[in-house]
């Protein structure tokens, strides 16, 4: 049985997807990849526009349980646990879905491959990357636009950049 303030997290976060697209026989498992301001975000809602998708979108969520996010270790674990839930929730009742999250450590993305296992369902992992300085504009552009729901700036994507291990074809 799961702690009572864990299901009332998934529940809250369930709350906030509004509709659902239909369910299907198969649903689609999607993760995205990569450092902040790449792109993860932008592919994901151009995907959902051609192919109906419910996009769990991690910075979003986290407004939902965390109002005022400090982005600690501690949220992030209680966010991510409600997160993994919601995921095996819904494709259970057969809701295609794509995460976006940055999804950086295997350690993470090992949450992802349990429960495509155990549901026997296909996870597609997409990596997203773009070149530095596209990334730097893109983020100075976000921040002025007060465009999308993370708050990462190019601080972030630094100090990101810097405990990722250079990328090895087998961590994608
Ligand atoms: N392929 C693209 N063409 C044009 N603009 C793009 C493209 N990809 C991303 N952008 C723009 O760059 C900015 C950063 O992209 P986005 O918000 O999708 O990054 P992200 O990977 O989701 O970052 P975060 O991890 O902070 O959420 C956004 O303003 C977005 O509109
Ligand atoms: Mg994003």
């Amino acid at each position: 049985m799961e702690h009572p303030q864990l299901v009332s997290d998934v529940q809250q976060l369930m709350e906030s997807l509004g509709q659902l697209p239909e369910p299907l026989a198969e649903p689609a498992f999607i993760a995205v990849s990569g450092l902040p301001g790449t792109g993860k975000s932008y592919f994901c809602s151009r995907l959902a526009q051609r192919l109906s998708f419910i996009i769990l979108e991690s910075d979003a969520l986290r407004k939902v349980l965390f109002p005022s996010p400090g982005y600690s270790s501690p949220e992030s674990s209680l966010l991510f646990r409600a997160v993994h839930l919601l995921i095996e929730e819904l494709l259970k009742r057969g809701v295609p879905l794509i995460l976006d999250a940055t999804n950086l450590s295997e350690r993470y993305r090992e949450h992802l491959y349990r429960i495509a296992d155990q549901l026997n369902v296909k996870l597609i992992l997409v990596r997203v990357d773009a070149p530095p300085e596209v990334v730097r504009q893109r983020l100075k552009a976000r921040q002025e636009n007060s465009e999308g729901k993370s708050d990462a700036d190019w601080a972030v994507y630094q100090t990101m950049k810097s405990s990722v291990p250079p990328g090895r074809p087998s961590d994608v």
